[in-house]
């Protein structure tokens, strides 16, 4: 059992293992990370055993994309953070939580092993999938992923200045200019985008969007259409119920529309939606609902049957987007699958910003560790990472990324059966050996609070759920204030 104690305000963790203890070592702290530690403490086989777990993050925050990720105006989806703070609170003497400690730079595969008896990698994911044709470089062609984080509050890693956001804003401040938006994808993520891009600016600054962002995103002034494009059909959209039905609320700023036009179903798009179920046709029910645009307002539109195949400059600068250049597709079954397939018919959308949201993708972080770079996700059966020894994967990073933070539970469970099944004590010295290794200031559970309360503090007068701390620096001086 792991015992901690204070020295003056400064904590520190010293060991006590005993020889019946487990030493895990957790390498993320997003949903992955959290229930993977809840099935450890729980799991029938170890409860003989006493598992103590290290949850190392590269932030001095813990949480994720449900920090990072989820959007601001859904609070409600982040209070999921109370069962991950109870989680902590009710094992304190059996749980570290050590951050700003990045795996692959600061400690590796190899280092963990030394130190700990099980390993489970739940980094999640880093970067995005690209499209890979022409003029996807220019300027105006942009990833959701840094927007997500932009409006996000995603902090500033090095000590650089200007940070990126600053870059960003500077960046976003001229594509604002823009008179069309496409997003590449049909997902929540495109989704989420569109609404934070559109939605009524009152209601949203209620929530924890950064103030540099707010007044950036009041800041459209010619913008007149938002266009959401799949290159399949509306039966194929990969959204959820939930996210579509909140695009009807973007009044008085922005209208949701589908031209009705675009859900004359062909036969195998119904024989599809038959076989798909209730919650794609109660996507189809909200879409036929939202069939009316308003000329007065900004136009968000969902448009089907269109693949991207080349980003084209604008004929006043070229080194900048002006348009995007689609093939129109038909529908094609293959196998189980429904593809869509170039006709040989092209159409032309005017945009000066696309963003690029057709999903996230993982990167290795250690030469040592078995990596599909095709899939993006660390080579696994059944979440037992494949040729290395006690080592497990959970999350993105172990089935790539898709899923919402519900289906993380089931995916520990998974990889926490497969674990139990050899995993026992050793002399290893776990988060104290760990400790001794590292050399920058880390962040304890303790530290993070500090952080926790100074956010949530300086958004009270202003009527904000918080004010994130936008530079890792700063986060690291909180922290560690006496
Ligand atoms: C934009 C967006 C919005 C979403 N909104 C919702 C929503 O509203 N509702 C919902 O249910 N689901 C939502 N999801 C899905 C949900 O966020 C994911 O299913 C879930 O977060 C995946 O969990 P994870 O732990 O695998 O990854 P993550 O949440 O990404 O956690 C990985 C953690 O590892 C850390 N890390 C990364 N690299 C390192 C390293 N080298 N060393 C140490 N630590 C590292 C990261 O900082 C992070 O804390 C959203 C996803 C996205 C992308
Ligand atoms: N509120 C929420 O619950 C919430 C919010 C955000 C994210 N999430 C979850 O997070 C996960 C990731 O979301 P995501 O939106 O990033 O990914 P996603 O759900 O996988 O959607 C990706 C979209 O990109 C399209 N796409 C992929 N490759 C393409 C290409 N080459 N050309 C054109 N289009 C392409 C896909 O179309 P095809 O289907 O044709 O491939 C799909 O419409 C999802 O599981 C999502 O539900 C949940």
């Amino acid at each position: 059992m792991l015992r901690r104690f204070t020295s003056g305000r400064k904590l520190y963790s010293q060991c006590r293992y005993t020889s019946n203890d487990i030493k895990a070592c957790i390498v993320g702290s997003g949903p992955a990370g959290f229930y993977t530690a809840k099935q450890l403490f729980k799991h029938p086989q170890l409860s003989d055993k006493n598992v103590h777990i290290t949850m190392l993050e590269r932030l001095p925050t813990p949480y994720g994309l449900v920090r990072y990720g989820v959007a601001p105006d859904h609070p409600e989806v982040k209070n999921v953070i109370h069962d991950f703070e109870k989680l902590i609170q009710s094992n304190q003497d059996k749980f570290t939580f050590v951050g700003n400690v990045e795996f692959g730079k600061d400690v590796l595969w190899k280092d963990l092993h030394n130190h700990f008896d099980v390993i489970v990698l739940s980094y999640g994911v880093d970067s995005d999938a690209k499209l890979g044709i022409p003029g996807e470089d220019l300027i105006g062609v942009e990833s959701a992923r840094e927007f997500v984080n932009w409006y996000n509050g995603f902090p500033e890693l090095a000590q650089e200045t200007p940070s990126w956001f600053e870059k960003a804003n500077a960046k976003y401040t001229e594509l604002f200019n823009a008179k069309n938006i496409c997003i590449i994808g049909q997902g929540n993520v495109a989704l989420d985008v569109a609404r934070i891009l559109s939605k009524d600016l009152e209601n949203l600054k209620q929530f924890d969007v950064p103030d540099h962002v707010l007044t950036l995103l009041a800041q459209l002034p010619s913008l007149k259409n938002i266009f959401v494009v799949g290159r399949r059909g509306p039966v194929q959209s990969a959204c959820t119920t939930k996210e579509l039905r909140e695009m009807k609320n973007l009044l008085p700023r922005s209208k949701f529309y589908v031209n009705p036009k675009d859900l004359n179903l062909s036969p195998l798009e119904q024989e599809e939606l038959e076989k798909i179920g209730r919650a794609q046709k109660r996507l189809l029910e909200i879409m036929r609902v939202c069939d009316t645009p308003d000329e007065s307002l900004i136009n968000v539109q969902l448009l089907f049957y269109l693949s991207p195949v080349e980003f084209i400059a604008s004929s006043s600068d070229p080194t900048r987007l002006g348009a995007i250049r689609f093939e129109k597709t038909k529908l094609e079954k293959n196998g189980n699958n429904v593809q869509a397939k170039g006709t040989g018919e092209f159409e032309t959308i005017p945009c000066e910003l696309a963003f690029r949201s057709i999903g996230y993708k993982s990167e290795n972080k250690d030469p040592d560790i078995p990596f599909d770079t095709r899939r993006g996700i660390i080579k696994n059966e059944n979440g037992r990472v494949v040729g290395l020894p006690d080592t497990f994967v959970a999350g993105w990073i172990k089935r790539g990324p898709s899923g919402v933070i519900a289906t993380s539970i089931h995916d520990a469970e998974e990889t926490v059966n497969e674990l139990v099944k050899d995993v026992k004590p050793s002399n290893k010295g776990g988060v104290q050996a760990l400790l001794k290794q590292i050399k920058q200031p880390v962040v304890h559970y303790e530290h993070y609070k500090k952080i926790d309360v100074h956010e949530i503090e300086k958004g009270k007068p202003v009527g904000k759920l918080r004010e994130k701390v936008l530079r890792v620096a700063e986060m690291l001086e909180i922290a560690h204030k006496l």
